[in-house]
């Protein structure tokens, strides 16, 4: 029997726990030695790598965090700690690794199977859903359901008073998830790091809203932006008039049980992850792409019987 690991690099996601479960579960299905690598590559480094069993992943698929720990590590990009890694791993034969984590890992990764051939497959996962060639990266759709039920509950209190409430989301330099958060959540406002935009544009239009009856205004800023949310209130209270509140949710959204989207998703990641590197995909990163919209003829629409997906009935065969 063959030997793979698992490790979980950079914050975490819900998700994570999900995707161990069934990465025990379907490495065992391929006649494969699971293996538990704790606290991501620093643990890998230190040698925390243990034998996983189904006994480990039992009731873990609700929750939130990561059951095996996960790090950021300066070590791993230093060649004489990667050499240490290699040896831990060859003293168990372990020569394929899945990798949760963000782009930064990937890269070290890269860098560790071109030194070392250590197979590897990346599984995208961090909330803030900036990783290239991907539509989506585990964890996005539970952060953002954390959002929209923090908004949800600000606007009971907005609504309350005459108040403008400035939310600040994570993501770093990527304001996805201020985005799709202020689009689904009705926001007023909405800044991201992306777009370049000058707050004066809005001092007319807000002041208008007011006089027309608009008693609050719910303003979604996503961390990366050029200036700190308390700048935005202050702007608020000072430009439009209205009293203002800040609410940094923070690491709110890393947390929380997975939605049922992100254990699909990651029942479906770590499917990929495994078939590809039993099929020498060696050095690769599982992306997912959705197809866009498109316009179909009511005839076909409607004397059409609704097929479920192939991919989905595939999965069925483990019952
Ligand atoms: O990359 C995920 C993320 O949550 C970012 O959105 C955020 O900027 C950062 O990690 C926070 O990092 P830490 O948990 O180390 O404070």
């Amino acid at each position: 029997m063959k030997n793979i690991a698992i490790l979980c690099s950079g914050g975490d996601v819900s998700g994570m726990n999900p995707s161990l479960k069934h990465f025990v579960e379907y490495s065992l299905q391929n006649n494969l030695n699971p293996y538990f690598v704790h606290d991501g590559f620093e643990g890998l480094i230190d040698n925390k790598i243990y034998k996983a069993s189904h006994q480990h992943v039992a009731g873990i698929i609700n929750r939130g965090g990561t059951i095996i720990g996960s790090a950021r590590s300066k070590r791993f990009m230093l060649k004489e700690f990667r050499e240490v890694a290699k040896k831990n791993l060859d003293a168990l034969n372990i020569d394929m690794l899945i990798v949760l984590g963000g782009d930064g890992s990937f890269r070290g990764m890269d860098i560790f199977y071109k030194e070392h051939g250590v197979k590897f497959c990346g599984v995208p996962s961090t909330i803030d859903n900036d990783i290239s060639g991907t539509e989506y990266c585990l964890g996005v759709d539970t952060a953002l359901n954390v959002i929209k039920d923090s908004i949800d509950n600000i606007r009971d209190t907005a609504s309350s008073f005459s108040r403008a409430f400035v939310i600040e989301t994570m993501g770093r330099e990527c304001g996805y998830l201020a985005l799709v958060s202020a689009l689904t959540c009705g926001a007023e406002l909405c800044l991201i790091p992306e777009v370049v935009y000058d707050l004066s544009e809005y001092e007319k239009r807000f002041k208008e809203q007011i006089k027309n009856g608009r008693r609050y205004f719910i303003a979604v800023v996503s961390e990366g932006i050029k200036e700190d949310s308390k700048e935005i209130a202050l702007w608020f209270e000072e430009k439009i008039g209205v009293e203002s509140r800040v609410t940094v949710l923070g690491h709110t959204q890393r947390g929380g049980n997975p939605t049922t989207y992100d254990r699909l998703m990651a029942y479906k990641f770590v499917n990929y992850a495994i078939d590809g590197l039993l099929n020498d995909k060696v050095n690769s990163v599982i992306c997912y792409a959705k197809k866009g919209f498109e316009y179909k003829s009511i005839d076909e629409v409607a004397n059409t019987k609704y097929q479920l997906d192939s991919e989905l009935l595939k999965y069925l065969k483990r019952f």
